[in-house]
């Protein structure tokens, strides 16, 4: 019988981050500041970011070293399973062969620790007590709130309310590893409030949830803001999972036709990518996919332009591709990819074409979802369901290819959602044209 399951040793555990700002062909656009329209000096941050992160956020080295206490955290999970779906290539009835980097397999469920864990460590290292984000589905606050308990910081996470009352375990295990779950948008900040007055029945975003946490951190003299995605800093951690996949392609004697990876703001799309960007940009024939929710199609349907990541405007403007930074997505169960924009990184390799994007409907990849548990046994979590719909598409279609993607979270905190799937009261959402227009319309002028 041939391996399914393709292993690394924990020495394996890769010693350094990989920084695809090295080797981009094209020049990144700086991030802005908002007030002065000029490119932001690292001190700007310095109220949200600790130095050391904001060093990473703007660094050109190639190669950032990965600290022991880091790596020693890591081994808990880490070197994840690369794993050969041979039940669902049989069911498919594909000459393919389908493989997936299983990134769920960590504490909190999903890719997100990758990043939790050391924008903990460097918080901590720099004195901080206390740190504050927003969350969608909760894996994000479920990951920073196991970080906070290892490293002893406080954290206080808004999470998105839609997802509050679609996800309560989640919520519950962010309790249990001791973090303050708030519902966004709150009575808390002044951010939260403006949204109430608008509109008390608000289901809350991410750029919502961004502000109330960012607001909330440069108010307290001991807190810092962490962010789950978008920034360079946080993809640049999650490039692990592609270093090792990298290692594993070679123990099955594979190189990859296509990479696939599901993408809210960006960073299980870029740590699962970005180490192969080089072989690409020098020609490699092989093709990355992002996939996102035809209800909230930043890379597909939105302008590459500035804007701000959050709805009250207190982030830096960053050039990426939006929906503008007022739109509110539909509720739809994927949460952590119900966000207006995507990573200034992932948005500028598919201005220059160096990637693609494809977007699906709720039921569709809800269906997908369960054909994969039904034959791989392993429950998605509806962001994870959106990349393996693509990979099922193209496995029908293609004939001999190598598809590998990136299983980025489990589902078994998402119960309630398949249960109303199963019981057909999902529905698809037509794309929000009308509401994605008149956001794009007050786009920042840079
Ligand atoms: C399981 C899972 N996959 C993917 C994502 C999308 O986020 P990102 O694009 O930052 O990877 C999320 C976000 O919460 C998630 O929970």
């Amino acid at each position: 019988m041939d391996n399914t399951k393709f292993m690394l040793s924990e020495k394996e555990i890769p010693q350094q981050w990989y920084n695809v700002a090295a080797d981009l062909p094209f020049k990144l656009s700086p991030p802005i500041h908002p007030g002065t329209k000029k490119p932001l000096n690292p001190k700007d941050l310095a109220a949200i970011f600790p130095m050391s992160l904001i060093k990473q956020e703007m660094s050109q080295e190639r190669w950032i070293d990965i600290p022991d206490e880091i790596r020693d955290i890591y081994r808990i999970w880490r070197p994840t399973p690369l794993k050969r779906a041979v039940r669902l290539e049989k069911a498919l009835k594909t000459t393919c062969r389908i493989y997936y980097k299983d990134e769920s397999v960590s504490p909190a469920g999903s890719h997100k620790l990758n990043t939790a864990v050391p924008q903990a460590y460097y918080n901590k290292k720099e004195g901080i007590k206390r740190l504050t984000t927003e969350t969608g589905a909760g894996q994000w606050g479920a990951a920073l709130s196991f970080a906070c308990n290892a490293f002893g910081l406080k954290c206080r996470v808004y999470m998105v309310k839609v997802s509050y009352h679609q996800k309560p375990f989640r919520k519950s295990l962010m309790h249990i590893w001791g973090s303050e779950v708030i519902p966004s948008p709150s009575e808390m900040t002044e951010s939260g409030k403006m949204v109430l007055k608008h509109d008390p029945h608000c289901q809350g975003s991410l750029g919502i949830a961004i502000s109330e946490a960012v607001e909330d951190a440069v108010k307290s003299k001991d807190t810092r803001y962490a962010l789950g995605s978008v920034l360079n800093h946080v993809l640049l951690h999650q490039t692990v999972i592609g270093l090792e996949t990298q290692k594993q392609l070679k123990l099955a004697g594979e190189k990859p036709d296509f990479l696939i990876a599901c993408v809210g703001g960006g960073s299980n799309f870029g740590g699962f990518t970005f180490p192969f960007i080089k072989d690409k940009v020098k020609g490699a024939n092989f093709k990355i996919i992002a996939v996102e929710p035809s209800a909230c199609p930043s890379l597909t349907k939105g302008l590459y332009a500035y804007d701000f990541g959050d709805m009250a405007c207190l982030t830096p403007l960053l050039k990426m591709c939006t929906l503008g930074y007022k739109f509110i997505p539909p509720g739809i169960h994927a949460g952590g990819l119900r966000y207006h924009g995507c990573s200034p990184l992932v948005s500028a390799l598919h201005a220059n074409k160096v990637i693609d994007a494809v977007s699906c409907n709720q039921l569709d990849i809800f269906k997908a979802a369960v054909l994969f548990t039904k034959t791989e046994g392993t429950l998605p979590a509806p962001e994870t369901a959106h990349a393996i719909k693509a990979v099922i598409d193209i496995a029908r279609t293609q004939k001999n290819k190598c598809v590998v993607f990136n299983f980025s979270g489990h589902g078994f905190l998402d119960m309630a959602s398949y249960d109303k799937y199963l019981a057909g009261e999902l529905r698809n959402y037509a794309y929000p044209s009308h509401e994605i227009k008149k956001a794009l319309k007050d786009l920042p002028k840079v």
